[in-house]
Parts: C-alpha cells; sequence; structure tokens
C-alpha cells in the first residue's frame, strides 16, 4: 500500500500576491498566454488586474471569457478552437472553479486530442501528455481548483455533471491573491466557502484519508471555521485566511477524494444550475449525520477543530452529535439555504437525481456504503 500525493510546481500567496505572475512567466519562458475567465469578471475589472501586469511587461495574450457557472461541454470546445486559433503556449485561469475548470478540460484536450469529445474524460481518463502549462489565479476561496488534479464539467444535453480526475491537469502555478476575491458579493463568499468546507469535512473521513492528508484538512476546518463569517462580512485578514484555508483544503482531497455530499450535489447543479456551494451546504450536516457511525474518532476531531467545548471528554456518540450541530449552526448562521425548494429543485426529480448521485465519481469515496434509496431518502429530508 502506498500514498500519493501531487501539488503545484510553485504556489504564490497573499494579498497583492498578482504581482509574481511576470516574473513566472519569464523565469518559465513563455511566449503568449490565453486567459480563460468568465464575463462578469472581466466586466467588473477583475480579469483585467492581472491583465494590465501583462499589458505592462509587453506579454501577449488573448482573453476568452465565454464561460457560464457550471461550465458546459460548448464553453470548453468554444474555448478550445479559440486556444489553438491563438498561437499561446501557456493558459492562465481567472476566476472561481467555473473558469478554471474550463481552462483545465482545454489545456488536457490541447494536449491529448484523441479526447475531444470531451465526455470520454470523465472518472480517470487515461491521458499520456500533462496539459499546457497553467497559471491558476482563484478569484474565489472555494474550489481549490488551482491546486486539484480534478475539473468538473457539465453535460447540459444529458442534464448531467461529470467529475474528470487526472494529474496531469494540475496547474503548474497556483497564484492565491485575497485581494482577486474580495470583490465577490457576500453570499457567494458564504457558498465558495462551504464548498471548502465540505472539501475538508469530506476530505478528512473519505475512505483514502490518511496521516498527511488529516493535517491539511484539520488545519483547513480550523481556519475556515474561524475566518468564513469575517471574510462574508469584508474583512480583509479573514479573507486572506480563507483564500489560504480552501488552498489547504485542496492540497488534502484532491489527492484522496470526496464522499456523498459532492455526489448529491453534482447532480443539483447540473438539473437546476445550483451553485456548487449552496448545494454543499444545504447537504453537509445531513450527509454527516448518516455517515456518522462509520467515521470512528474522526468527528471528534472534527469538533474539537471546529471548538466546540468539551468535545475531547465526551463520549464518541455525543462527539459526534457535537461535529454534526456545530456544522449545522454554522451553515444556518451564515444565512446559506438548507432545503432543496429553494434551489428550484422539483419533487419528481428525486428519483433521478438519487440515482445519477450514486453513479457519481465522488460517491465511491464515501466513509458509508450507501444504495440509491438511502441517497433518495436524504434528499426527501432537506427536501
Ligand atoms: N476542480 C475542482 O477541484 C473543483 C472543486 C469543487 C468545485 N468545482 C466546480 O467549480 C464550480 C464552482 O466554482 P465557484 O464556486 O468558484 O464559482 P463559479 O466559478 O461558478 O462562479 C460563480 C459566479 O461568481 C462570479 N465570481 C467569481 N469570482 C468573483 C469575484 N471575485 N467577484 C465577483 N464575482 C465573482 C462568477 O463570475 C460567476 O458568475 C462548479 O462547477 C464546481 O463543480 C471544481
Ligand atoms: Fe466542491
Amino acid at each position: 500500500m502506498s500514498n500519493r500525493m501531487i501539488w503545484n510546481q510553485t504556489a504564490h500567496f497573499g494579498a497583492g500576491a498578482i504581482a509574481e505572475i511576470p516574473g513566472e512567466l519569464a523565469s518559465r519562458g513563455f511566449a503568449k498566454a490565453f486567459v480563460v475567465s468568465d464575463k462578469v469578471l472581466v466586466d467588473t475589472g477583475v480579469t483585467g488586474r492581472v491583465t494590465r501586469l501583462l499589458d505592462d511587461m509587453g506579454f501577449p495574450f488573448e482573453v476568452y471569457s465565454d464561460v457560464t457557472p457550471n461550465p458546459p461541454i460548448e464553453a470548453v470546445l468554444r474555448g478550445l478552437a479559440a486556444f489553438e486559433a491563438s498561437g499561446a503556449d501557456v493558459l492562465i485561469g481567472i476566476g472561481g472553479g467555473s473558469p478554471q475548470d474550463t481552462c483545465k478540460a482545454i489545456g488536457i484536450i490541447s494536449t491529448n486530442p484523441e479526447f475531444a469529445d470531451v465526455r470520454s474524460l470523465e472518472g480517470v481518463a487515461a491521458t499520456k501528455n500533462p496539459s499546457v502549462p497553467i497559471i491558476a489565479v482563484p478569484t474565489t476561496a472555494g474550489t481549490a481548483s488551482e491546486t486539484t488534479i480534478n475539473y468538473v464539467i457539465t453535460d447540459v444535453e444529458r442534464q448531467r455533471k461529470f467529475v474528470c480526475v487526472d494529474p496531469h491537469a494540475i496547474p503548474v502555478v497556483a497564484v492565491v491573491d485575497s485581494e482577486m476575491m474580495s470583490s465577490a458579493p457576500r453570499s457567494l463568499k458564504v457558498a465558495t466557502g462551504l464548498d471548502a468546507l465540505t472539501h475538508a469535512i469530506e476530505g478528512y473521513t473519505t475512505k483514502g484519508a490518511w496521516e498527511l492528508s488529516d493535517l491539511f484538512h484539520l488545519k483547513a476546518i480550523a481556519t475556515i471555521a474561524e475566518s468564513l463569517l469575517g471574510a462574508a462580512n469584508g474583512d480583509p485578514v479573514a479573507t486572506e485566511r480563507m483564500a489560504l484555508a480552501q488552498y489547504i483544503a485542496g492540497m488534502g482531497y484532491s489527492n484522496v477524494g470526496l464522499g456523498l455530499v459532492h455526489g448529491m450535489a453534482h447532480p443539483l447543479g447540473a438539473f437546476y444550475n445550483a451553485p456548487h456551494g449552496v448545494a454543499n451546504g444545504i447537504l453537509l450536516a445531513p450527509v454527516m449525520a448518516f455517515n456518522a457511525d462509520a467515521t470512528g474518532e474522526r468527528f471528534r476531531d472534527i469538533a474539537v477543530a471546529l471548538r466546540v467545548e468539551g468535545a475531547a471528554d465526551l463520549s464518541i456518540a455525543d462527539a459526534r452529535m457535537a461535529a454534526v450541530a456545530a456544522v449545522s449552526a454554522f451553515t444556518r448562521d451564515l444565512g446559506n439555504p438548507t432545503t432543496l425548494r429553494e434551489i428550484g429543485a422539483k419533487e419528481e426529480d428525486l428519483p433521478a437525481l438519487a440515482q445519477a448521485a450514486f453513479d457519481d465519481v465522488c460517491t465511491g469515496g464515501n466513509p458509508r456504503e450507501v444504495t440509491v434509496e438511502q441517497i433518495l431518502a436524504l434528499y426527501w429530508s432537506v427536501y
């Protein structure tokens, strides 16, 4: 039995860290950049903070911003065609998970054209070549896509979101600059922060968890618990802590997997275009309660990381309940929705959602084995 860890070659952190991008481009010998972002970020000038640096150094680039949340296959294909026409030799992803994941798919297909249908990248794809080099600049404190080997694409036609797992997709450089995240509206900060908390909790309890990934996940849980509210309310120090915490969670979960919360959140994105973090926030505490008996001492550790008073001395049954209650209170206090109705879910879809969640790549990592019927009951419990 061996364990594998894969991280970026280089990562820069801190307010103002985007100033390192010109140096990275120059020292790596790149000649032209293809920037993958989205329209909101271009219109609000967030993307421009980076492209201005490229202008200042006289570095040629093109911008592709035709990416929408829960990014569809079509956004990948249009971006791929534009990238190949551009003659660029480096990709710069600027955005939340949606532009980052689109950027990864473009980079992977460009060097592995046999996967040009996109759908065949689902799961662990047998690509032979590393992606076109990617410099990833997150604008949300959530997905950690800048340091993960995963990307998630939506098949609109078949109403499916699919997860691709490929070490070849990891960005070579991550630039985690909290100032790139500060313009996000409160609800987005809450949702993406709950995505990060879900990564940390699912990563800590997933089947593949081990000593090294545990370090990252516990640190991430504690830091998110103490800084998400402040970050949501615009405090710059807390925003910087969240930027780091979500990355730390990514260093862990990318290497060990997730669980049923993500398995159940993905179909909600595919069916209703629900924001990924909102869906996770609704499901996290109920799925934790479902998993509790299959987690050994781990929920006690989570309760301690969440600063539940006396958690170290509780019986294990009480410690597990305390961890679930703490997460439930945390998500409620942040104002995340708590029911599927609030994100437009329809009763008649629940059986199809349950089957899709059962089939999702992430569900295999869940600490407790689960049936389609149990997933359906869980969806009902939060409907
Ligand atoms: N690759 C991975 O490892 C991984 C992990 C988790 C989730 N994901 C995927 O990532 C996607 C979700 O990404 P996300 O939650 O970061 O959101 P997102 O990228 O979908 O963006 C959501 C909205 O927020 C806006 N936005 C982003 N940053 C902003 C900022 N700084 N200021 C103002 N507006 C801003 C965007 O323009 C967009 O309209 C989902 O598809 C999810 O499945 C990927
Ligand atoms: Fe996620």
